[in-house]
């Protein structure tokens, strides 16, 4: 008989920060499975961001368990990559080298074989022409397309992704969206995203999960049962626009919780 052990699971989470009175999250109780791509809304403040530093092990919960591949979230870091709201990005290397940092620091890979897998990736995300380029030469979409380079460079199973696309105007980050589920096809993540739109949330995602604040907690999980591929065809679906909606509805809802 085989077990499947949930990509990520939390049980009964709550964070409270040192020295502060009041908890961020309170009894966060969610299961994600291998393969799903689930956004988290919210209001400004809920613990969004807090929640992804959870599963990413960069801070530690203060009661409840996080299980990531059934691991803690220390020991799984290998297979989990961040990619931040800026794309935080070193301006005194370029693109290629931005993108083979972590495989440099790994050393787990000869120089011609990290040159190799750098090469595919900027490919992927459609930038080799701007290899050797800087930061300080690209736009902001073109930056945000290096950070997420730079996060599939060490084959993560799970992306954590905080409000990626914020700074995009909404016809490129309407493009980048179709990009990310395509990336997502060939490579087989599981994705955890943090965003503002709900129409983003929607278009993207298997799973919305709505946090209603003080403390931060699940106030609905909706299910997105729209085919993958997703296409502009979708964005105009009646199903679509019906999804966004009852979501919007939902979030204006946990801001009154
Ligand atoms: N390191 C920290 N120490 C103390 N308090 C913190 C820390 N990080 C976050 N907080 C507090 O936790 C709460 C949730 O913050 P978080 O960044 O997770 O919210 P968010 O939902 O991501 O908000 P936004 O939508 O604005 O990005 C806020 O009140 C914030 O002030
Ligand atoms: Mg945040």
């Amino acid at each position: 008989m085989t077990v499947t052990v949930p990509e990520v699971l939390f049980r009964a989470v709550s964070k409270r920060f040192t020295g502060s009175s009041a908890p961020v999250l309170e009894g966060i109780d969610l299961s994600i499975e291998r393969g799903e791509f689930v956004s988290i809304i919210g209001p400004s403040g809920c613990g969004k961001s807090t929640l992804l530093k959870l599963v990413a092990g960069l801070a530690p919960c203060t009661s409840g368990e996080i299980a990531v591949n059934g691991m803690t979230p220390e020991n799984a870091r290998e297979v989990v990559s961040f990619v931040f709201q800026d794309a935080t990005l070193l301006p005194w290397r370029t693109v290629e080298k931005n993108v083979s940092l972590a495989l440099e620091l790994e050393r787990s890979q000869p120089p011609p074989e990290r040159r190799q897998i750098t090469q595919k990736l900027l490919e992927l995300v459609g930038l080799s022409h701007v290899a050797k380029h800087y930061p300080r030469q690209l736009s902001g979409g073109m930056k945000m397309r290096v950070s997420i380079a730079r996060a599939l460079a060490t084959r993560p199973r799970l992306l954590l992704m905080d409000e990626p696309f914020a700074a995009l105007d909404e016809m490129t980050r309407d493009r980048m969206n179709e990009e990310l589920l395509r990336l997502r096809e060939e490579q087989n993540w599981t994705v955890l995203f943090v965003t503002h739109s709900v129409a983003e949330a929607v278009f993207l995602s298997s799973k919305v999960i709505v946090l209603a604040p003080h403390p931060g907690r699940v106030a609905h999980v909706l299910d997105v049962d729209l085919p993958y591929p997703r296409t502009e065809a979708t964005r105009e679906s009646q199903e679509f626009d019906d999804l966004v909606n009852r979501t919007s509805r939902l979030l204006r809802e946990a801001h009154r919780l």
